[in-house]
């Protein structure tokens, strides 16, 4: 299948502003390319992330996608326009892999996580490594959302746990999960091509076993030691009774995918059921987390 590749030139101050634009106007994936062949070392909550004077961020559209509407939306948001530099190429499957091959690379999160793309050389073989390539589902580990949720799965003691992912994506949250010792995750994902990908990625890390994925149409009655949701502020106050229904008294609860000036109020949402921890932010989003009351 061919694709359509806008490349976007952006610098440190800007780059992560300009993928959530590509995100917004449809891209299928995004990715940033650095000048060097770092690994990019996710921050821990607080520290600054860093971005290279000179990123590209890029884009990945289906062939069909109305690149004219891309721009036009584009343009209406940039600060100047007149300045705003970008290309549109048309790739073939293996050009882009090759592509993306290129500019993926190795990201730790929090203390001894790493997110591998399969081609590259995994940085610490003694760490806990997810192997994970760029897909078409959402879930890379570049995406400050997913950040978050990784850097808090780090921190938790999640042997023998049982964990719900809801909104699963790609699977890299449950993935992470139980390489980090979780016993059993139940992902849930609205999105036929997500659950897919998620099956794909847990049978690349030798975890199938211990995932059970769901549409929401089928999704089982089950109380989890830990639940993660990385969907946005929309979804999580509507299906807050269906969420918090997954957490056993005492159990664990990351809410992400939303912006600073909708966390307070899903904080007070989410506070009649859990004690809700500060919130941490990463670029303008936020994370949620909080310890269900017991019964
Ligand atoms: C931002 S992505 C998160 C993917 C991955 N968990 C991560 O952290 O990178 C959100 C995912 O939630 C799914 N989603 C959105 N609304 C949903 C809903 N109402 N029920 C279940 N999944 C939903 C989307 O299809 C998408 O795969």
């Amino acid at each position: 299948m061919p694709w359509i590749q806008l490349r976007l030139q952006a610098n440190e101050e800007n780059a992560e502003k300009y993928s959530d634009w590509l995100s917004a106007s449809g891209a299928q994936a995004v990715t940033f390319i650095d000048a060097k062949d770092t690994p990019i070392y996710e921050p821990l909550p607080g520290d600054e992330v860093i971005y290279w004077s000179n990123t590209i961020v890029m884009g990945l559209y289906d062939a069909a996608h109305d690149m004219d509407k891309v721009i036009g939306y584009l343009k209406s948001i940039h600060p100047d326009k007149a300045q705003m530099q970008y290309k549109l190429e048309q790739l073939e499957d293996k050009d882009w892999e090759r592509e993306w091959m290129d500019n993926f690379h190795p990201m730790k999160f929090g203390k001894r996580l790493w997110i591998c793309p399969s081609w590259r050389e995994v940085p610490d073989p003694e760490a806990v490594n997810v192997m994970l390539d760029p897909g078409l589902a959402f879930g890379t580990g570049t995406h400050p959302t997913t950040a978050l949720c990784l850097t808090w799965l780090d921190s938790l003691d999640l042997t023998d746990k049982t964990v719900v992912d809801f909104g699963c994506g790609s699977g890299i949250l449950s993935l992470a999960a139980l390489k980090l010792g979780a016993k059993k995750v139940i992902g849930i994902d609205i999105d036929p091509q997500a659950l897919q990908a998620s099956k794909e990625n847990a049978k690349r890390n030798g975890c199938e076993q211990r995932l059970e994925l769901y549409l929401p149409k089928d999704q089982p009655q089950f109380k989890a030691d830990v639940v993660v949701a990385n969907i946005l502020a929309g979804p999580l106050k509507e299906l807050a009774p269906t969420i918090i229904e997954y957490v056993a008294p005492i159990g664990l609860l990351a809410l992400s995918g939303v912006l600073e000036n909708q966390a307070p109020e899903l904080q007070t949402i989410y506070g009649q059921w859990c004690d809700m921890d500060n919130y941490v932010v990463q670029e303008e989003w936020v994370r949620l987390s909080g310890k269900r009351k017991p019964d």
